[in-house]
């Protein structure tokens, strides 16, 4: 038998609180809560290609009960492990508008979580990977129970970060500042098991970069050429990088990060912002990406600098290896630098 520990996630969590003894456990609570959470969501997803068959459609099913989405399902299952623990003054999630209180019939606490309850659920029908995003502030509001504000604070500020991928094994990983550390889901006995502790993005590691290029024709020049000269296509020396797309973030960000490699959801003409949500996704994904010692920015600099305006709001996204994403920011701007076309007065005339 190997002389190497079984490290369980709540043992893990509960040796990183002993650090702090004036921890009172609200914190370690929460992230195994959110653990627990995504072995629910893990059933359900195990099960998604019987969707039809049992009816997970969306629609109203033969008993004429309404029959939840994944994602809603994934929603509900994160808000009922957290709602009534007494360790939160608030959550917010993709998949709901506002600011989520909590009950009134519960107690409330000093932190608050935000999620992406399943990402990538556009993959869910072709049995691809998905996943969930955490993160998780203090609260910092004067509201008695917590207000939207406790969940506007920018990335550098987070306590810890999270995800799941739900992949040909169910995985989370997460941070609170002391290490990136990875657990893979035994599912016989249900336990998440350390199976990656401390976490780093390879450098030197594989040279991959992954981008929706369906886009190229609506992207700025600097984003182009970023791509042409990843791709070799620009006269360069450099032998080409290899290209990964999955369309699930959290499954393209985790194989860029255990292989090295730069993730992109740039902003263009038609989305000026890019598509990411900057709280549910790129925040908490900046958080451990900058923790493994890559580096996470919006193309003009740091990801978890940019302070939120509104929940939803959305950034440009360049998340891998370091030196990938400082390549990107220098070709971005390069755009800015340029002088702005002149525009003839004909041309404004002609309401150009
Ligand atoms: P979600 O399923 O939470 O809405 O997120 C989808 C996101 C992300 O997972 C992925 O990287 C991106 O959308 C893919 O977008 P494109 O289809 O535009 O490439
Ligand atoms: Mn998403
Ligand atoms: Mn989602």
């Amino acid at each position: 038998m190997s002389s190497k520990s079984v490290v369980t996630i709540e043992r893990h969590i509960i040796e990183a609180e002993r650090q702090f003894p004036e921890a009172t456990g609200a914190f370690s609570s929460i992230l195994y809560d959110v653990a627990f959470a995504a072995k629910m969501i893990a059933r359900e997803v195990r099960r998604a290609g019987l969707a039809d068959v049992l009816g997970y459609t969306g629609e109203v099913n033969v008993q004429g009960e309404e029959v939840k989405k994944l994602d809603e399902f994934a929603h509900e299952v994160i808000f009922k492990a957290l709602d009534h623990t007494g360790h939160l003054c608030g959550m917010a999630s993709e998949e709901v508008e506002d600011f989520i209180s909590i009950p009134d019939r519960f107690p409330t606490g000093k932190y608050c979580v935000l999620f992406d309850p399943l990402d990538g659920s556009s993959n869910i029908e072709a049995n691809v990977s998905v996943g969930t995003i955490f993160s998780i502030h203090r609260k910092v509001s004067d509201h008695p129970r917590g207000c939207v504000e406790d969940c506007l604070q920018p990335g550098y500020k987070q306590v810890a970060a999270g995800y799941v991928v739900y992949g040909s094994s169910t995985m989370l990983v997460y941070t609170t500042g002391n290490g990136v550390h990875g657990f893979t889901l035994e599912p016989s006995i249900g336990e998440f098991l350390l199976s990656h502790p401390n976490i780093r993005i390879p450098s030197p590691g594989q040279r991959i970069y992954s981008v929706n290029e369906g886009n190229y024709g609506k992207w700025f020049p600097g984003q182009q050429r970023l791509v042409d000269h990843l791709k070799g296509q620009d006269g360069g020396p450099q032998k080409p990088f290899s290209a990964r797309y999955i369309g699930s973030l959290v499954a393209d960000f985790h194989r860029n990060l255990l292989y090295g490699g730069m993730f992109m959801y740039p902003a263009d003409a038609k989305s000026p912002n890019g598509k990411l949500r900057l709280l549910y996704e790129a925040a908490p994904l900046a958080m451990i990406a900058e923790h493994a010692g890559g580096r996470a920015s919006d193309g003009t600099g740091p990801i978890n600098q940019i302070m939120p305006r509104s929940l939803h709001q959305r950034t440009p996204l360049y998340i891998g290896t370091t030196e990938f994403v400082q390549m990107a920011e220098q070709f971005l701007a390069e755009d800015r630098t340029v002088e702005p076309e002149a525009v003839s007065i004909e041309a404004i005339a002609a309401g150009v």
